[in-house]
């Protein structure tokens, strides 16, 4: 759905600017600089109004959702195995740190999913990966985002 297929599902009137804003933020997961403008120019008011309505709510994103979630497992097993290390070489390789995100992936640590054998074991979007190194690592990030 986009921006403005949502947008008239709203009478441009006043009161459904923030249902309106709820809906994009709902629908495309997070509220852009694009559709904020657009949000402004259907119900004839100032983008810096619609940004304020909208930035009064914390659940309302504005910040564009990383393509891929990638988990690294520190179970004991895994950390034996040099997960931590490769944890290190992902956030220098991709100037990122654990628990944040670069606007392409969010980088967290994960508990043991029981396939200690198999370690190091990493999830990318929910995929689990096993024996694992940093280059491998990097090739699956890259052939997720399309490099
Ligand atoms: S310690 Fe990593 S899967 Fe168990």
């Amino acid at each position: 759905m986009t921006i403005q297929e949502i947008l008239l599902q709203h009478e441009p009137e006043k009161k459904n600017i923030l249902p309106a804003i709820k809906a994009i933020n709902q629908n495309l997961s997070w509220v852009s600089e694009e559709a904020i403008g657009k949000i402004a120019r259907y119900f004839g008011e100032s983008e810096a109004y619609i940004f304020s309505v909208a930035s009064f709510y914390d659940e309302i994103n504005f910040n564009k959702p990383a393509l891929l979630t990638l988990e690294i497992c520190d179970g004991a097993n895994c950390q034996i195995k040099d997960s931590d290390n490769i944890i290190k070489n992902v956030e220098t390789f991709f100037k990122i740190k654990v628990d944040s995100f670069n606007n392409q992936f969010v980088l967290k640590r994960m508990s043991c999913v029981g396939r200690c054998l198999e370690g190091p074991v990493v999830k990318i979007n929910g995929t689990i990966y096993t024996k694992m190194t940093t280059d491998k690592v990097i090739e699956l990030i890259q052939n997720y985002l399309g490099y």
